[in-house]
C-alpha cells in the first residue's frame, strides 16, 4: 500500500480510503450490507494496508458508524493504527435541530458519532454539506472547539461551490480557527465540473482532495448497459446513481473506459480508478466495495500507468462548455 499526507496535515493515509456507505443496514438501502456481511470487508481492507475509513452519521442512520467502530475494536491492532473520518449535516432524527450545522447540532452530533463508534475521538470530522440557515462563523467556531476539546484531530468539508469553500478558509484564517485539511467532493471521469474551480483552489491552498464516487457508483465498471439497470444489486436500487448518471453522454464515457481497458488487457474499473489517481490535485479516492474480490482490482490500479494518449482518449467524450477567459 502507498501512503500519503492528508493535504498539508502530517497524518499519513493509505492511497485508497474505504467508503463505509456500503456497510451498515440493508433496511436503509437495499444494496447496503448488514454487519455480518460487512466485517470481512473491513478485515480485508486492514490486511491490504488500508488505514483510512470514511463514514457519516447518516449512513444507515448511524449503523455504519456502529459497524465500523465494533470492527476496528475487534480487527485492528490498535485505534491509533487507523484514520477514521465521519460527517455531520444530514438529520437522522425528526426534530427541527436534528440536522444542519448549528453549534447546537454539531456539538450533539459529534458526541453521538463518538458513542456509536465507541471512540473518544475521530481523526477527521467533516461537514457533509453547507447549511444555508446557519452563519458560517457559528459552524466554523463549533468545529474549532471540537478540535480543541480533543474530539476530532482534523476537520474537513464536503461538496459545495468553490467560492463558498474559499470563504470558509478565509474566515478560518481571519479568526485563527482550525483550518479544513480536506475537501471530499464528487469527481470521476463522468463528473469533472470540479476541474474548473474547486481542484485548482484546493491545490493552491494545500487542501487534500478525497473524492467520493470515483468509480461513478460502479457506472464505470463496464457492466452497465444502455436501457438496462440490473447488472448488480446496487445498479438495480441505487436511486441517487440513477439521478446522477445514465445520460447518453455518460454511457459514451463508460464505453470509452472499456475500450481503453481492453486495449491494455485490464478491467474498466482499474482504468477508471487509475485515471482519478493520476490527477495531480487528487490525494485519496474514497472507494465503495460490495464484493470482496473487487479489492484486488482497486489495489492493483494503484500501479496501473496510463499514457498521455490513453488519458486523452478517456477524456475525449466529456465535453464541458468553454468558459470565457479560459484557454
Ligand atoms: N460526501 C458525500 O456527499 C458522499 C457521497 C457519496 C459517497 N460518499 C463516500 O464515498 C464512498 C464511495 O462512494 P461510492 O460507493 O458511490 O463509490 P464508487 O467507488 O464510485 O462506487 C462503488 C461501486 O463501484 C463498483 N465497484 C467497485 N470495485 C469494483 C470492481 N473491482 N469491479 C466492478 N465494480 C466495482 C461497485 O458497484 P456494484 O456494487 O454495483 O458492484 C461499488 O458499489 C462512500 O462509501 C462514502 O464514504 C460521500
Amino acid at each position: 500500500m502507498q501512503y500519503v499526507n492528508l493535504g498539508r496535515a502530517g497524518v499519513k493515509v493509505s492511497r485508497l480510503c474505504l467508503g463505509m456507505m456500503s456497510y451498515g443496514a440493508s433496511a436503509w438501502r437495499p444494496w447496503v450490507l448488514d454487519e455480518g456481511e460487512s466485517r470481512p470487508f473491513i478485515r480485508r481492507a486492514l490486511e491490504l494496508g488500508i488505514n483510512f475509513f470514511d463514514t457519516a452519521d447518516m449512513y444507515s442512520a448511524g449503523a455504519s458508524e456502529e459497524v465500523l467502530g465494533r470492527a476496528i475494536r475487534d480487527l485492528a491492532s490498535s485505534r491509533d493504527e487507523v484514520v477514521i473520518a465521519t460527517k455531520v449535516f444530514y438529520p437522522i432524527a425528526g426534530h427541527p435541530n436534528a440536522g444542519g450545522l448549528s453549534r447546537k447540532h454539531i456539538m450533539a452530533a459529534i458526541d453521538d458519532s463518538l458513542r456509536r463508534l465507541g471512540m473518544d475521538h475521530v481523526d477527521l470530522y467533516q461537514i457533509h454539506r453547507l447549511d444555508p440557515d446557519t452563519p458560517f462563523e457559528e459552524t466554523l467556531e463549533a468545529l474549532h472547539d471540537i478540535v480543541k476539546a480533543g474530539k476530532a484531530r482534523y476537520i474537513g468539508a464536503s461538496s459545495m461551490f468553490a467560492w463558498q469553500f474559499a470563504r470558509l478558509l478565509h474566515t478560518q484564517e481571519r479568526r485563527g480557527w482550525t483550518r479544513f485539511v480536506t475537501m471530499q467532493n464528487h469527481y470521476n471521469l463522468i463528473y469533472r465540473e470540479e476541474e474548473r474551480e474547486m481542484l485548482p483552489l484546493c491545490q493552491a491552498e494545500g487542501i487534500g482532495v478525497i473524492p467520493w464516487s470515483p468509480l461513478a457508483r460502479g457506472f464505470l465498471a463496464g457492466n452497465r448497459k444502455r436501457g438496462q439497470r440490473d447488472a448488480t444489486l446496487r445498479e438495480q436500487n441505487d436511486r441517487y446513481g440513477h439521478d446522477m448518471y445514465y445520460s447518453d453522454a455518460d454511457y459514451d464515457v463508460a464505453e470509452r473506459v472499456s475500450q481503453v481497458a481492453s486495449g491494455k488487457g485490464v478491467k474498466p474499473i482499474q482504468v477508471a480508478l487509475a485515471w482519478v489517481l493520476r490527477q495531480p490535485a487528487i490525494t485519496v479516492p474514497i472507494v465503495g466495495v460490495t464484493r470482496l474480490e473487487q479489492f484486488d482490482d482497486l489495489v492493483s490500479a494503484l500501479d496501473l500507468e496510463l499514457s498521455d494518449e490513453e488519458c486523452k482518449r478517456l477524456e475525449e467524450p466529456y465535453r464541458p462548455h468553454a468558459v470565457l477567459g479560459h484557454e
